[in-house]
């Protein structure tokens, strides 16, 4: 197979290349990334050096009006789309970049898609399109309605229904993944896990919004990017597949266990202001690509956790060359500015 990958030097899209090079020895793929902030510098020379012969790198942004006449040369067999501006902070700051790329770019790479002979094209999204659950709700199912409460989910919503509205238009092979939160090596420490990673490993302050009892649903990365295999290869064109391991926590919950895996006190959790709009609760029911595809989880939240810890143990010159990058600082000088008020009275839900 003959796959482009967007976004490929992201954290999971890294981590999709990896895994399907080394499961398919015969598969080749064009990584195509414009390098914004959350590619770490070293992440180019890392791919490259996993087979050189069944891999390449070209530099370029989604948006790129010239890419059709790219693509058309090369007759890729796939698409899939990792390309994003990920983080809900930074979209609450900056709105804009967050349309240009999810929005705008998803709509140029889909009609890339089309006209380099209706390439088949798996397009990654994410669980906070159906916005947050209360306690007793259901899991979201893929009928779930759409309601979106962050820039960032609503520019990734707006893109879902743009790729099954061509889909339906145009007859073209699009096929929509959505996952819970994601976590593992290489993941941007600006991310709730590596942030309180690194900055457990620095003796800082965790900075925890709100009461801290949000609940996310939590997947090992590798068991993200088989389920988009699994899509690519079996799934039905127009369809959406929720992709997720039944792994709902509360944010303390989770930060408490980390801290433990550490060996650092819970005194470093500090809880501060909350973030806009937060989303209470996220959970998703992957029942159909269970039933459908034959997929499932394969790394427990335990095992993925120390797997992850310690990478982040033995890969300390890592995270902290991109904390130290001026754009890093100028974001969250920003963010804590605007947004992130100390908050000394919530420190009982810490007990
Ligand atoms: O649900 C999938 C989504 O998960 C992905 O689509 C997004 O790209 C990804 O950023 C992630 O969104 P979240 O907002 O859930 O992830 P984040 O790591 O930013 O935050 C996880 C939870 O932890 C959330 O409830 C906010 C909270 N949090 C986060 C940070 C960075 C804190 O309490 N303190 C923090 O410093």
């Amino acid at each position: 197979m003959k796959l482009l990958v967007a976004g490929g030097c992201g954290f999971i899209g890294s981590h999709f290349i990896e895994y399907f090079l080394k499961t398919y020895p015969k598969a080749h793929i064009t990584n195509l990334d414009c390098l914004t902030y959350a590619a770490h510098p070293d992440m180019p020379a890392h791919l490259a050096r996993l087979d050189p012969n069944r891999y390449c790198f070209v530099p370029k942004d989604i948006s790129d009006p010239m890419l059709k006449s790219w693509v058309k040369e090369f007759k890729f067999d796939a698409i899939v789309n990792f390309a994003a501006e990920t983080h809900v902070d930074r979209s609450i700051l900056d709105p804009d970049s967050f349309v240009r790329t999810n929005v705008m770019g998803v709509q140029n790479l889909l009609a890339v898609a089309r006209e380099g002979g209706n390439i088949r094209f798996v397009h990654v999204s994410t669980d906070e399109v159906y916005g947050s659950l209360k306690p007793t709700d259901a899991p979201s199912v893929e009928a779930s309605a759409l309601d979106p409460n962050s820039p960032y989910a609503a520019s990734k919503a707006a893109a879902d229904l743009i790729a099954l509205a061509s889909s339906r238009t145009y007859k073209q092979p699009v096929l929509i993944t959505r996952c819970t939160n994601n976590y593992g090596p290489y993941q941007f420490p600006e991310k709730l896990l590596p942030l309180l990673i690194a900055n457990a490993l620095e003796n800082k302050s965790v900075p925890v919004y709100g009461d801290g009892l949000q609940v996310r649903d939590w997947i090992y990365v590798v068991d993200h990017c088989r389920g988009i295999d699994a899509v690519l290869q079996k799934g039905k064109s127009g369809e959406v597949y929720n992709i997720s391991a039944c792994g709902e926590a509360p944010n303390i919950t989770v930060i408490k266990k980390v801290l433990d895996l550490l060996g650092k006190p819970h005194s470093l959790i500090s809880f501060v202001g909350d973030r806009p709009a937060h989303d209470r609760r996220y959970g998703l029911d992957s029942t159909k690509i269970r039933t459908e595809l034959g997929w499932k989880p394969l790394v427990s939240f335990e095992e993925g956790l120390k797997t992850t810890v310690d990478w982040y143990l033995q890969n300390v010159e890592w995270w902290k060359k991109v904390r130290g990058s001026d754009y890093q600082k100028y974001y969250q000088a920003n963010y804590d500015q605007k947004f992130v008020v100390k908050n000394a009275n919530k420190s009982e839900v810490n007990s």
